[in-house]
């Protein structure tokens, strides 16, 4: 069994985690949480989403949390964008890394983004050529990538024909998206069987929402097929909002304590990273998410 000795967790709890909450959260909680996450040792935080503000209204301060944080050196901010337009924003905000979204299924792309996949990689190149200009680097996201809320199955070579897209337009990493959570391990290692065939496996990370409760098992099934990047949301945080009952992303917390468990390293301190959790947890009056927060914290409490 070759396992990766090293991987890179990306925390997608300020972006991902944070934009389904219903509830106004001040741009001050924004900038503790992710301050927090950097100095529990995140090395990539994706901190905000420059989309329409219509669209998610939770996002819409994500500029002013751009200028709150402290950035730590080497550690990566990222944002989404969709568009010309939110790239500019992001520019303009300061930003460095941005990541631009497609789906592999067609009416997660309409329900999500409102055009189809086609439509959306080709609002991606002017991104593309904008970014290179100013130096910035693109991450890829493709969502639906083991199953759509709304068509049902989607076939791996789907996900492979879009992420091979992305990466031919100048993303350096893919990441791909179980949106809802419903993927299984032998789908997850087919699915990167797959897809590896297209890009190579150091430049594809998996992005699993834990809905069904698969998605360790999902990551355990990733690592055993080569792949070392992982984004997760600390305290389980959040869900899509165009994924209805789509749950958050898995605990950054309980991959932490897998990888630890495996002797696999990432920089990350556990106990730092429960902090941060019990903390925007407390903030927004919702139960924890990470099964590994929880014992922690009711052992503290002993
Ligand atoms: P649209 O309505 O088709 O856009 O939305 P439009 O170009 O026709 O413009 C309509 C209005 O939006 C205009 O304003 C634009 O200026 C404005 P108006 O004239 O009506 O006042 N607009 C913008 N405003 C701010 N920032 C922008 C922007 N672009 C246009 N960037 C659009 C198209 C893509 C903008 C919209 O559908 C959108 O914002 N969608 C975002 C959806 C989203 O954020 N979803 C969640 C993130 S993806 C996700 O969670 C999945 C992931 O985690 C992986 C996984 O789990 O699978 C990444
Ligand atoms: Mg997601």
């Amino acid at each position: 069994m070759n396992l990766p000795q090293h991987v890179r967790l990306v925390e997608v709890g300020p972006r991902d985690g944070l934009q389904n909450e219903k509830q106004p959260i001040s741009v001050a909680d924004k900038v503790r949480l992710t301050d927090d996450l950097s100095a529990a040792g995140l090395s990539y935080i994706e901190v905000g989403s420059f989309v329409s503000p219509k669209w998610v209204p939770q996002m819409a301060g994500s500029a002013e949390v751009f200028s709150g944080i402290v950035q730590k050196p080497g550690v990566v901010y990222g944002a989404l964008t969709p568009n010309l337009k939110g790239f500019e924003a992001a520019v303009g905000a300061g930003v460095k890394e941005v990541a631009v979204f497609a789906a592999a299924s067609e009416a997660f792309s309409q329900k999500n983004i409102n055009c189809s996949i086609a439509e959306s990689l080709q609002r991606f190149v002017p991104v593309m050529e904008a970014a290179k200009a100013h130096g910035i680097t693109v991450r890829g996201y493709v969502s639906c990538v083991l199953g759509c809320p709304y068509e049902g199955e989607v076939a791996p070579e789907q996900v492979a024909a879009v992420a091979r897209e992305l990466f031919a337009m100048g993303c350096y990493e893919v990441s791909l998206g179980d949106t809802i959570g419903t993927g299984t391990a032998g789908k997850t290692r087919h699915l990167f069987e797959v897809v590896g065939r297209e890009i190579p496996r150091d430049k594809l990370a998996g992005h699993f929402h834990d809905t069904y409760g698969q998605a360790l098992a999902n990551i355990y099934a990733s690592l055993l097929e080569g792949i070392a990047v992982f984004d997760s949301s600390v305290a389980g945080l959040g869900g899509c909002p165009y994924a209805k009952g789509a749950t958050g992303n898995v605990a950054t917390e309980d991959v932490l304590y897998l990888l630890q468990g495996m002797g696999i390293q990432t920089g990350i301190d556990l106990d730092k990273l429960i902090d941060a959790g019990a903390r925007i947890c407390q903030v927004l009056g919702r139960d924890n998410g990470s099964r590994v927060a929880k014992a922690r914290l009711a052992q503290q409490q002993r």
